[in-house]
């Protein structure tokens, strides 16, 4: 894997530093060695002969890790590629992501999962973490040799994009990852319930007189998968949470002690069902935008601990692509370089989680659903960070866009809180916000 390590040794001075674990933001400084964490001291200036970084009072987190990306490459460089996906990753201020297998070809064979890492070394700006396919082809029929593809590089594994509907396949599926020790990570929406749909069902599909997807196909899904992860003890991550009824299911799941854990996409929890009345095809994603009751319930599951991450499902379209009737557009939205001003605009600044919430939740709680390093602020962890503005008032502009596609329904959009730089490993990357 790729090293961004600075070898230098050095401070990070005058910062508020975020201890996600701990739960706080205190004046302090970090001390740098070799592109990990060598301490971290609670006052603004250490007394030091080495060189500092002076923070300027801006917030320093650990960096993002988000583990719900497309990047596309290898067959849609049209949309995104590893260059660009990684660009934008770390603009959003991202250190770590996840890549769906959802690539043509499919992540499905060792091949495709070294292809991908060596692309990463050669082009990519963060690091790269790969998911292999469930099923040959994400046809949802044949499992995949998931022993071959954790020993070329796979950390999890995904059909995402696609349920996996033969309860047959997945039990096998989370019999071996088990075995493993890979998390499987489910596309919670029955097919045969969504087909054409557009948008969710609803008064306002109905309205619009776009089809809809009701949030049983969702409810259903996720009741299933649970069943299946409490028969065979494996560790199933639901992907991209919608729906009030999902999350009850997950609630109960945990309190029986079934390993399962779950996401939540910034889109499904800031954008609701009504602004699809413009027909703005940026909003079009799966699973669909929802209700307004439903975006007050994953709230509180974000509170009270039953969602345990966020993450972006960042899915770039071109504008070829979603510049057709509706009906036609593929599903899907752009959300790395948006993700936290986003949340902290609408969540932290509107009082529905504090600021170190939402930094966990996009740091040490997705570091340790998927057992990757960083996402921490200790002693003996990777350099990685981000320094924030949560202040800042800015605009998201178009010309701001570093992936290779524009499908963001936040263009235009004001901001409070922005991403002011990245260290990858010790390393200050130029050029990020
Ligand atoms: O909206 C979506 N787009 N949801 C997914 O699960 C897949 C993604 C894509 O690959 O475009």
């Amino acid at each position: 894997m790729t090293s961004w390590k600075d070898k230098r040794e050095f401070w990070i001075s005058g910062a508020k530093v975020a201890d996600p674990e701990a739960g706080k933001i205190r004046a302090g400084s970090v001390l740098i060695q070799k592109g990990m964490i060598a301490g971290i001291v609670w006052q603004k200036s250490p007394e030091t002969e080495l060189p500092v970084f002076d923070a300027g009072g801006l917030v320093l987190a650990p960096g993002f890790i988000d583990i719900h990306t497309h990047l596309r490459e290898p067959g849609f460089e049209d949309k995104e590629t590893i260059e660009s996906g990684t660009a934008a990753a770390v603009a959003g201020g991202y250190t770590s992501i996840l890549c769906m297998a959802n690539t043509d070809p499919v992540v499905d064979d060792p091949s495709v999962v070294e292809y991908i890492t060596r692309r990463a070394e050669e082009s990519g700006h963060c690091r790269v973490y790969v998911t292999g396919a469930v099923t040959k082809g994400l046809e949802g029929r044949e499992i995949t040799e998931f022993f071959h593809l954790k020993r070329s590089g796979a950390v999890a594994l995904s059909d995402d994009g696609k349920y996996i509907s033969d309860s047959k396949v997945l039990r096998a599926a989370l019999e071996y990852a088990r075995v493993l020790g890979m998390p499987v990570i489910s596309h919670c929406e029955d097919p045969y319930l969504t087909a054409d749909s557009q948008m969710n069902e609803g008064f306002v599909s109905t309205r619009l007189g776009l089809k809809g997807a009701h949030s049983a196909s969702e409810e259903i899904a996720i009741a299933r998968d649970i069943k299946l992860a409490e028969l065979t003890g494996a560790h199933l991550h639901i992907a991209h949470i919608s729906t009030a009824g999902g999350v009850d299911l997950v609630k109960k799941a945990k309190k029986k002690g079934i390993a399962v854990t779950a996401e939540v996409t910034p889109h499904h929890l800031t954008l609701d069902e009504t602004m699809l009345e413009t027909y703005d095809r940026n909003l079009k994603v799966n699973p669909p935008l929802r209700s307004a009751a439903d975006i007050s319930a994953l709230k509180a599951a974000l509170r009270d601990g039953t969602i345990d991450c966020v993450a972006t499902d960042h899915a770039p379209h071109n504008e070829i692509d979603k510049q057709v009737e509706f009906n036609f557009a593929p599903p899907g939205m752009l959300g790395l370089q948006t993700a936290f001003p986003q949340l902290n605009t609408e969540l932290v600044k509107n009082g529905d989680i504090e600021l170190i919430d939402l930094i966990r939740l996009m740091t040490s709680s997705p570091a340790s659903i998927m057992g990757f390093p960083g996402g921490r602020m200790k002693q003996g962890e990777l350099a990685d960070f981000v320094l924030i503005d949560p202040d800042e008032e800015w605009v998201f502009e178009k010309q701001m866009i570093r992936s290779r596609s524009y499908n963001s329904p936040l263009i235009g959009k004001k901001f409070k809180g922005r991403v002011k730089g990245v260290f990858l490993e010790g390393k200050y990357l130029e050029d990020v916000s």
